[in-house]
């Protein structure tokens, strides 16, 4: 059984965990907050998602990681980011991480992420604004609530890889 770890605020990194899990033949979706450690322990495979807000990993995921390493190297674990920044995804995991725990994850990969207004504190659309002046990948659509850019090419490719681990 593989097991898929997930932190989420707006449902986003949830949404690609399902997905994922779809490509997979079905996973175990487990959020952060209802950790359950004898099905972990029995998991074969263990892929953990992680969302990214101000230019970071979610800090949860990154001490789940740091404090589990025997439990997730023993079953080959793999990383994805949720975030609309795709191309940064990389930045983002080397600074949470040093290279002793980098050397460690199977697959790691950068899958796109989603908005959802109606969602939104006014402080994050502000932000959201601020960071698209300087790196313009939000191209909202008049009368839409939801913008996304899920990259579902990366997603199979993230899941292939994932197949051939085990
Ligand atoms: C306030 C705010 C800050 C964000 N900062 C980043 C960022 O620095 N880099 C990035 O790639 N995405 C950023 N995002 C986009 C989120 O990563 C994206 O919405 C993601 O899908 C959220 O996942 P979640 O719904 O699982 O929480 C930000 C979103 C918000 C609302």
């Amino acid at each position: 059984m593989r097991v898929i770890i997930y932190k989420t605020k707006h449902g986003a990194t949830r949404k690609v965990g399902k997905i994922l899990s779809h490509y997979l033949n079905d996973c175990l979706l487990m959020n952060i907050n209802d950790i359950d450690y004898p099905t972990l322990q029995k998991a074969e495979s263990i892929i953990v998602g992680t969302p990214v807000y101000y230019g970071k990993l979610d800090q949860d995921i990154i001490s789940f990681i740091q404090n589990n390493q025997d439990l997730l190297i023993a079953r080959h674990y793999c990383l994805y980011v949720v975030g609309i920044l795709q191309s940064e995804f990389m930045t983002y995991v080397t600074n949470a991480f040093d290279f002793q725990i980098l050397k460690n994850i199977k697959v790691i990969a950068g899958l796109g992420g989603a908005l959802y207004y109606p969602d939104l504190a006014i402080s994050e659309k502000m932000i959201l604004q601020v960071m698209n002046k300087r790196s313009p990948v939000i191209r909202k659509q008049k009368n839409k609530d939801l913008f996304e850019n899920f990259n579902d090419e990366e997603i199979k490719i993230f899941a292939q890889k994932i197949k051939h681990l085990t």
